[in-house]
């Protein structure tokens, strides 16, 4: 764990990993439930949902099953989509019931999530009488916070106020975009949603915001470093006394101290910070690395390294060669020749090389130049398709290809009306499913042979035979949802 100091205006703390992180935002937790239990005080936890307090959740559970008892707790969730019943699959009730309140001893009554059940004309009532509660009780002990896209914390979007009460908001775009693989299609995403304001949020006595992964890194950095402003609420944090960001690396790797450490401070130079630190010089200037000057070091806090190797040609011409050994047209190494400066051996040749495709066409998608390549250059090249994919698979396509099949029968005289009672049932199915509903076992396996097909095809176009496609078709995926078994 580090801790940064320098040009963020938040305290924050960067754990290599999210699990590790999510541990020590659960003891916290855990701490202050103790704390306060031992005041004889009830604990005032505001709670999130998302991706990202799950595995803190977890940990939770884990620590109950070890003692920790959530009698003395009372929680807060910050919102709820609007209208939403509890039960619906992608309702924050039933999310904190999955992933938290089942699995402690937390009183019923102690739980408050927003209400997206009431009638649109007393949800103005029962939002002031959110805040209220929250008040009567003192304030809110603990406040836990992921952050949206759009900066968002809470369902609090862009343009809302400091001061803003828990109240009706209408989603962002991108907020419902984020949301829609949940919903099966962003037109299924509700407009609406209940949400705690930012000013009710700021009340809280202290405030963990946490952030998982690469795709937080450009939101973090604005929200921690940049200037405050309605219309990235979350920069609202930096006026808060007692705020906490917590981060995986990948979620810290924007932000100055961690992105450009020579701007912000001294720093240790390993071969691989002058690396990282000459390719944002050249990016910067808009330069090959070969036409930096010593004074473009000098004036980007890099003087030390000119120091270190006397010019900046000397820096230059070692970074540009590292650069360009790591370069090959020969991904699975160049037969007979001087490999003392290549990415890959020489021999043996030819390899066996396994390109691991997590579904069918990450594959052709993620690396086909490199998987031609290989094939081209003699190596015996095996897929492992590590899941069957159906999930991806439109229903219009499910269904050509079951009327495909059927047409194929009647023109062949093969099982005729077998092949007209399994089309009609493919398409009843389809069409009597509803927005999240799981495909029948007989969909999804069209799904899955289309799939399937979709991949042996790409292997042919790249020169590998069927039998080095390989099927695993893993049995945690196959749930039809987007949530996967463990
Ligand atoms: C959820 C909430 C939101 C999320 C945010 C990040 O109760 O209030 O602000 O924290 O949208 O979502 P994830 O964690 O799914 O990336």
């Amino acid at each position: 764990m580090s801790h940064l100091s320098v040009s963020e205006k938040i305290s924050t703390q960067i754990f290599e990993t999210s699990e590790q992180a999510s541990i020590f935002v659960a003891n916290e937790i855990a701490d202050l439930i103790r704390q306060k239990e031992t005041e004889g005080k009830p604990c005032v936890l505001g709670l999130a949902t998302g991706s990202t307090p799950t595995r803190v959740y977890a940990e939770l559970v884990n620590l109950h099953k070890k003692g920790l008892s959530f009698k003395n707790v009372i929680t807060f969730n910050l919102d709820e989509y609007f209208p939403m019943p509890p039960t619906a699959l992608q309702s924050y009730v039933r999310f904190m019931n999955e992933h938290l309140f089942d699995g402690i001893d937390i009183r019923k009554a102690n739980i408050n999530i927003p209400d997206g059940t009431l009638p649109r004309d007393k949800v103005a009532e029962y939002c002031k009488s959110y805040d209220a509660k929250i008040n009567a009780l003192g304030g809110i002990d603990l406040q836990i916070l992921g952050v949206g896209r759009t900066g968002h914390i809470g369902f609090n979007e862009p343009g809302s106020s400091e001061k803003s009460p828990t109240r009706m908001i209408t989603l962002d775009q991108v907020t419902r975009i984020d949301a829609a693989s949940d919903f099966f299609g962003d037109e299924n995403v509700p407009r609406k949603a209940i949400t705690m304001g930012v000013g009710s949020i700021l009340k809280s006595k202290r405030i963990i915001m946490m952030a998982w992964g690469e795709g937080k890194g450009p939101i973090i950095q604005k929200a921690v470093e940049g200037p405050i402003t309605d219309q990235i609420p979350s920069t609202f944090l930096q006026n808060h006394p007692n705020t906490q960001v917590i981060l995986d690396e990948a979620a810290s790797s924007k932000l100055t101290a961690v992105q450009t450490p020579w701007l912000v401070d001294s720093c240790d130079w390993t071969d691989k910070l002058i690396q990282k630190a000459v390719v944002w010089l050249g990016l910067r200037l808009q330069k090959p690395v070969l036409k930096l000057t010593n004074n473009d070091y000098m004036e980007h806090g890099m003087g030390d390294i000119i120091t270190e190797y006397g010019s900046a040609y000397q820096v230059n011409i070692k970074i540009f060669n590292t650069l360009q050994h790591t370069i090959t047209g020969w991904p699975g190494g160049k037969p007979n020749a001087d490999d003392s400066n290549r990415p890959e051996r020489a021999k043996p040749f030819p390899k066996r090389a396994i390109i691991f495709s997590p579904h069918p066409d990450d594959d052709v998608i993620s690396m086909g130049g490199t998987f031609i390549r290989l094939v081209d250059q003699g190596h015996e090249v095996h897929v492992a398709y590590q899941t069957s994919g159906n999930i991806a698979v439109f229903d219009d396509d499910a269904i050509r290809f079951a009327d495909f099949v059927r047409d194929f029968n009647h023109s062949f005289g093969l099982n005729k009306s077998d092949g007209d009672k399994f089309y009609q049932k493919i398409v009843s199915d389809i069409k009597n499913k509803k927005p999240g509903e799981v495909d029948s076992a007989e969909v999804m396996k069209i799904k899955g042979l289309i799939r399937r097909g979709e991949a042996k095809a790409g292997c042919r176009y790249t020169g590998i035979p069927d039998t080095q496609a390989h099927f695993l078709n893993m049995p945690f995926y196959e749930t039809g949802t987007v949530k996967k078994s463990r």
